[in-house]
């Protein structure tokens, strides 16, 4: 059984990229069920940072071609454009990356606490699709366990940033003092949440929400005292925004060029800013060349992700500790499960050959006692369970990933073996 993993992550590709194979929440039951059409069991993990997709299957290369026919599906894009983004990752490779991505280690900004949420989110909604087997489940459980532990454990998300606060600080390095500004923010979801927070939090006294379901742009504004705002009056919205933070889950831009071109026009002199950490983006890229207008994409976050995590470092390492830690003992768990089939079935072979010898001698025999009898069952089981003994464990801790010792006692023994 391999664990393959194949996926592209702000390292690998620009936004651009990635927003095209991002699978946005509210899709993934259907692009589960599209993964299902090419490899099953499979698992997606997609976030802003990355898209990702595990599988855990008896062939490695057809599970990286599946995976790959499937991210094509949604890459409107050359097959050499995805090749060049992409990296597979196989069984410990996969597994270590999981753990990392999990501790908050590959994400843009380190020890974020949200992909510890995303991660079993989306171990959920593979489970309700039932596209996940016993080694998907198992590795995923144990990332997430992982996870809080480096968390409890370590000081890696201590003061933790997230992207949409990093998005406000990004807002403070471009206007400065953000007292006196007004802003818009699009999205009251959870980006929506934390960056409105964040910039109260900063001294942002106006703050309005747009968002696409009114009841919950209102929700979020009452609890900053702000203001919410329909969809449908965003443009005009603009016209008194001095700064934009787009964070919602639209599949399409929200604001494009001939609207802000109309907005920009209502309010000469005066710059709009505009941070969007959406993927996909909220705000065509296009709109950057319009005069006065600031935008910056999610990827513009860079620097104060990296200053970030050059202050993480120390930590960085104890968290790699814990995870070689872990590593040693989800090995030991992945080599007894690949060996459990022919466990089994050495087990069962053993106990039919202890039955049937049994019985044909207790034919022979004069009646026995219940007492008798059960002292000959307990002495045969015994004989059986000590011969067995050594090899089983000797199978469980010696056995590779390529099952050679499996392979040799099932051929010896004539096994029949069952996946
Ligand atoms: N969560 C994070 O930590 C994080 C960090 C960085 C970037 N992001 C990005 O920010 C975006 C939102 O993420 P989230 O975690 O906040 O998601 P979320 O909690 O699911 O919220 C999604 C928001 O997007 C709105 N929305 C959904 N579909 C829409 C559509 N078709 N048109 C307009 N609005 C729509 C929702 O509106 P209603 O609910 O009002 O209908 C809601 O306000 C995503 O692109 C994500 O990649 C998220």
């Amino acid at each position: 059984m391999n664990i393959c993993l194949v996926g592209v992550n702000h390292r690998t590709a620009p936004v651009a990229i990635r927003e095209k194979v991002a699978i946005r929440a509210g899709r993934l039951n259907e692009a589960l069920q599209l993964l299902r059409s090419h490899v099953s069991p499979g698992l997606i993990l997609s976030t802003c940072n990355r898209t990702e997709v595990y599988t855990a299957t008896s062939g490695a290369s057809y599970a990286e071609a599946a995976i790959l026919a499937f991210l094509r599906t949604h890459l409107d894009a050359p097959e050499a454009t995805l090749l060049k983004h992409t990296y597979v990752l196989n069984d410990k490779a996969a597994c270590e990356h999981l753990f990392r991505t999990a501790c908050g280690l590959d994400s843009m900004i380190v020890g974020e606490y949200e992909v510890l949420g995303q991660v079993r989110q989306s171990l959920e909604a593979a489970d309700k699709s039932r596209m996940v087997n016993l080694p998907l489940r198992h590795l995923f459980q144990r990332a997430i366990r992982i996870g809080r532990r480096v968390r409890e454990e370590t000081e890696i998300s201590k003061n933790a940033l997230s992207v949409s606060s990093v998005a406000v600080d990004l807002a403070t390095e471009v206007i400065g003092d953000l007292t006196s500004c007004k802003m818009l923010v699009i999205g009251a979801g959870e980006a929506g949440r934390v960056a409105a927070k964040a910039a109260k939090d900063r001294g942002v006294s106006r703050i309005t929400v747009v968002s696409r379901t009114k009841e919950r742009a209102s929700k979020l504004a009452t609890a900053l005292g702000g203001q919410p705002v329909s969809m449908d009056r965003l443009v005009e919205e603009l016209d008194s925004c001095s700064l934009v933070m787009a964070c919602a889950d639209a599949p399409h831009y929200l604001l494009d060029i001939p609207q802000i071109e109309t907005v920009m026009k209502r309010r000469p002199g005066l710059p709009l800013v505009i941070i969007d950490i959406a993927v996909p983006r909220n705000v065509a890229p296009a709109v950057s060349q319009i005069k006065n207008v600031f935008l910056h994409n999610i990827d513009a976050l860079s620097l104060v992700a990296e200053q970030n995590r050059k202050q993480r470092e120390g930590e960085t390492q104890r968290v790699a500790e814990i995870i070689t830690a872990e590593m040693t003992e989800f090995s030991t768990w992945w080599q007894t499960f690949e060996v459990r089939p022919v466990v089994r079935a050495l087990m069962k072979k053993a106990e039919e050959v202890r039955y049937s010898q049994l019985n044909k001698t207790l034919k022979r025999l004069r009646p026995l006692s219940d007492e008798e009898r059960d002292s000959l069952e307990a002495m045969t089981k015994s004989i059986v369970t000590k011969l067995l003994q050594d090899p089983i464990n000797y199978l469980k801790t010696n056995a590779n990933n390529n099952g050679q010792y499996a392979e040799l006692v099932n051929k010896l023994l004539g096994l029949e073996v069952e996946n």
